[in-house]
């Protein structure tokens, strides 16, 4: 899949996201090693504490349907959903990646042009949190 598509997929995932307290829309589509793609968008809570990232939320729909090989994620976000915004993801959401990823795992971000970045894993969060099982 080209990274267009999974860009779109996001855009598309975002159209889900529940955030009426930051009104700051994200969605993601997570490209699985065997081809299959997974969306999230984030998800607010009126205690804030249990709100989830589109990410994060993506990841675990995966995981929790026993995918854990990924190759790519795209990532789609702005306030009140104008996709302008560079979304990186955010700290938790990067060591939830490298739980499951190595460091060659791409985020790609549509920038403010409509031009997509892509960056490594390894380039966002080069010393994760570890130890030894
Ligand atoms: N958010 C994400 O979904 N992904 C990120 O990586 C950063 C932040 C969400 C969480 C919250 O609902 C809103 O964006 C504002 O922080």
């Amino acid at each position: 899949m080209d990274n267009e598509k999974l860009i779109d997929l996001a855009a598309e995932a975002m159209e889900n996201s529940y955030s009426p307290y930051s009104s700051f829309r994200v969605g993601a589509a997570l490209l699985l090693k065997n081809g299959g793609v997974v969306t999230g968008c984030n998800i607010e809570n009126s205690a804030y504490s249990p709100c989830i990232c589109a990410e994060r939320l993506a990841i675990f729909k995966a995981v929790s349907n026993s995918r854990k090989e990924f190759l790519k994620i795209a990532v789609v976000g702005g306030k009140n959903g104008e996709k302008a915004d560079l979304c990186l993801p955010c700290g938790v959401c990067r060591q939830v990646m490298s739980e499951f990823c190595g460091g060659e795992f791409i985020i790609l971000i549509r920038g403010q042009d409509g031009s997509v970045t892509e960056k490594s894993l390894q380039e966002l969060f080069p010393l994760p949190f570890v130890f030894n099982k």
